[in-house]
């Protein structure tokens, strides 16, 4: 490390081992034998916080699954509230705990291996810990990759920006990469770097999350969207409508106006879900409950509500409301799934470091 000036001593070069009992070493190549040994008290871990995302208007399919590359932009809100904690060390092998279960997932296999072609990374234990459904339907590998990202960048000195960041998150999950922005988040091509486009509270939204049902889904996202691209006979219309979708929310958003994203959004998540149940075999995420809280959403915007549905690979059903209308949305919600499946959301911020 060159440290600019210390102890008025300019372009120091330290070597820093590290001990057992996770002390850190720095010596230095000071000519002082007062400065040859210097003990840091450090710990060899780092933790990183992210939030899962809700796009308001749908990114399914790929056009180069290699890298990862979405076909369809895709515009979210990062969700405040459900967060994805991640504690990264170095370790003698790989090992990866979600929820303190030992795991394997092909996917971080292959996010770390890529990775570390370029990037000096060591073999690593990842501890995960979501505060909500893994693998449901609600985002976890958007905020468990862009968490994961955020802490391999601060615990090896990777150095990158935030948008690196995004872009690295993004092969390991292309909906991470709106995870390491906090508010409103624009992911599209031609280079598919997210972007964040305002901050959290340029409008205080609300997203109310009936939780219908927490098992693992059947068909990842990854793999659901393959099958789609190959088979749907809607595929082409879906993505050929993806970009003017995009642009019109975005003029939505801009102008705060809730009724036109209110359509746009609600249209988009059922034409995503449209190519879903057309493929073969075919995609159903949805559960019977789903479709009930739709109708109680649609009934509840037709008396006036300011609130509109959206749903993703799962059967959980996400209603976007303005906040004189939460109390109401999540009332309504409860007398479907109960209460205790209730979870209200503000639009929460950025991928953090809360730990190093
Ligand atoms: C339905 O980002 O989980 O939630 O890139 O294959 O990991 P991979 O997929 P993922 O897909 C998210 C799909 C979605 C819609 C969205 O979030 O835009």
């Amino acid at each position: 490390l060159d440290v600019p000036s210390w102890h008025g001593i300019h372009r120091f070069r330290f070597t820093i081992y590290s001990e057992a009992n996770r002390r850190f070493y720095c010596e230095t190549a000071g000519n002082s034998e007062r400065n040859k040994r210097i003990v840091m008290t450090a710990t060899n871990s780092t933790t990183a916080l992210a939030h899962p995302n809700i796009a308001l208007i749908k990114y399914w399919g790929k056009s180069n699954s290699d890298l990862n590359l979405p076909s369809t932009p895709s515009l979210s809100v990062t969700l405040s509230k459900l967060t994805t904690k991640t504690t990264v060390s170095t370790n003698e092998t790989d090992v990866l705990y979600i929820n303190g279960q030992s795991v394997q997932d092909e996917k971080i296999s292959k996010f770390l291996n890529s990775l570390r072609q370029i990037h000096t990374i060591k073999n690593i234990r990842i501890e995960t810990e979501n505060n909500f459904p893994t693998s449901a339907g609600l985002a976890s590998s958007a905020s468990g990759f862009a968490a994961l990202t955020t802490a391999l960048n601060s615990h090896f000195s990777l150095g990158f920006s935030k948008q690196q960041i995004s872009a690295i998150a993004r092969t390991g999950s292309a909906s991470a990469a709106r995870s390491i922005y906090g508010g409103f988040v624009g992911l599209q091509g031609p280079d598919w770097e997210a972007e964040p486009i305002f901050k959290p509270d340029y409008w205080p939204l609300r997203i109310v999350i009936a939780t219908i049902n927490t098992e693992k889904k059947k068909t990842g996202s990854s793999k659901g969207m393959e099958i789609t691209r190959l088979t749907s006979p809607f595929y082409q219309s879906w993505v050929s409508e993806a970009q003017k979708d995009f642009n019109e929310a975005l003029t939505a958003i801009r102008n705060r106006n809730f009724d036109k994203l209110a359509d746009l959004s609600e249209k988009s998540c059922l034409k995503m879900i449209a190519t879903m149940i057309s493929s073969d075999p075919p995609l159903i995420y949805w559960a019977p409950a789903t479709l009930a809280c739709i109708q109680l959403i649609r009934d509840l915007r037709n008396s006036g509500q300011a609130v509109f549905f959206t749903t993703d690979a799962g059967p959980q059903l996400k209603a976007i409301c303005l906040p004189e209308s939460e109390a109401k949305v999540m009332d309504s919600l409860a007398s479907v799934v109960g209460s205790e499946n209730i979870t209200s959301c503000e639009i929460g911020d950025e991928a953090k470091i809360i730990q190093n």
